[in-house]
C-alpha cells in the first residue's frame, strides 16, 4: 500500500452534477500516489490557502475515479467545510493527505455485487473499473438506491454496454425497481462461496445488506464513515465498536478502514 502523502493539488473543474452534489476534479503531478490507491481508499482535503482555517481541519472524500491524469471525488454539501470546497474555482490550490485507509479487496468469488445508496456511489465506479481490469471475466452487478430518480447519481457512469450488469431501485419507483435497493440484493441467487457484496451507503442500508449476506452465507465488505479530525490513526476520534463478546474493542475507521468485512461490525 503506498504511502500517505501531503501534497497540492490544483483544481481543474468542480461542477455540480445534481443539486448540491459536485464532482471535483484535480489536476496532479503526483499521479503515480493515486494510480497506486485502492479503490475504497480516501484523502483528506481542505482549500489550501493558509488564511483559510475555517474550517481547520480537513475533510475525508473517497476517491471516485483516476483517469486521463485527474483524480475525481464526488461530493454533498453537508456543512461548512463541503460548502467551502463547492465554492471553490478551478485554479484553486488544495492541501491533501492520500491515499489513506484500507480499501475493498477483490475477492475470489465468480459473482461481485456492488451495492451503493445514494452518496455510497462515490467509491464504487473506481473499484468497477478495477475490477473489470483485474477479472475482467467475472460477472460484476451494480445495485444502486436512491430515494428519488433526481438523486441517482453517476449511473451514467456504469452503464457502458457490457460491463456491468446494472439494477436500479428508487424509494418511489420513480426510476428501476420500486423500493430498496435490499430488495434486488435479496432476489438474487448465487451459492455461498460463490458471490461477494461489497457496500456503500447509509449505516442503516449497510447494515441490511450485512443481515442479508449473513443470511445467504455471501461475503460482505462494507465501507463506514465516521467523523474525521486526523485521518491517520493518531486521535482516535473516528472509534467505532468491534463486534465480539467479552471486553468492548474499538476499530478505527481511518485506519483499520474505512472498509471492513460485514463481520468485524455486525
Ligand atoms: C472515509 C470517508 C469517506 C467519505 N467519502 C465521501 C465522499 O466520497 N463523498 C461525500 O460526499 N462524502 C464523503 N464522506 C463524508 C464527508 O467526509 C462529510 O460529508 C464531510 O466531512 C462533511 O464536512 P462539512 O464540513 O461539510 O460538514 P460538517 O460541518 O463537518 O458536518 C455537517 C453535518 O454532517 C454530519 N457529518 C459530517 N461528516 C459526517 C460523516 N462522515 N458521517 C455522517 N455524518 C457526518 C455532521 O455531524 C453535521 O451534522 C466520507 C467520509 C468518510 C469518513
Ligand atoms: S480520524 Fe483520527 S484516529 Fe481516525
Amino acid at each position: 500500500m503506498p504511502t500517505p502523502r501531503d501534497i497540492t493539488s490544483i483544481i481543474v473543474e468542480n461542477r455540480e452534477v445534481n443539486p448540491k452534489i459536485f464532482l471535483l476534479s484535480l489536476n496532479t503531478s503526483d499521479l503515480d500516489i493515486w494510480s497506486e490507491a485502492e479503490p475504497g481508499q480516501f484523502a483528506m482535503l481542505k482549500i489550501a490557502d493558509m488564511s483559510c482555517d475555517d474550517p481547520l481541519l480537513r475533510r475525508p472524500l473517497s476517491i471516485h475515479n483516476v483517469r486521463d491524469g485527474k483524480i475525481q471525488f464526488l461530493y454533498k454539501v453537508l456543512g461548512r467545510g463541503t460548502l467551502l470546497l463547492s465554492q471553490a474555482k478551478p485554479g484553486t490550490a488544495l492541501r491533501i493527505l492520500a491515499p489513506l485507509g484500507n480499501g475493498f479487496s477483490i475477492s475470489n468469488s465468480k459473482t461481485h455485487c456492488l451495492v451503493g445508496g445514494g452518496m455510497g456511489i462515490a467509491p464504487l465506479l473506481y473499484f468497477a473499473r478495477k475490477m473489470k481490469e483485474q477479472q475482467p471475466s467475472n460477472t460484476i452487478k451494480v445495485l444502486l438506491g436512491a430515494r428519488t430518480k433526481n438523486e441517482l447519481i453517476a449511473v451514467q457512469d456504469f452503464t457502458e454496454p457490457g460491463l456491468y450488469d446494472v439494477k436500479i431501485a428508487t424509494d418511489d419507483g420513480s426510476e428501476g425497481h420500486h423500493g430498496l435497493v435490499t430488495d434486488l440484493l435479496d432476489g438474487i441467487n448465487a451459492s455461498p462461496g460463490d458471490m461477494t457484496v461489497y457496500c456503500c451507503g447509509p449505516h442503516p442500508m449497510m447494515k441490511a445488506v450485512s443481515n442479508i449476506c449473513r443470511k445467504k452465507e455471501w461475503k460482505c465488505q462494507i465501507s463506514l464513515e465516521a467523523l474525521m479530525a486526523c485521518g491517520m490513526g493518531a486521535c482516535l476520534g473516528c472509534a467505532v465498536p468491534k463486534k465480539g463478546i467479552g471486553i468492548q474493542e474499538y476499530l478505527h475507521v481511518c485506519s483499520d478502514g474505512p472498509v471492513f468485512k460485514a463481520e468485524e461490525i455486525w
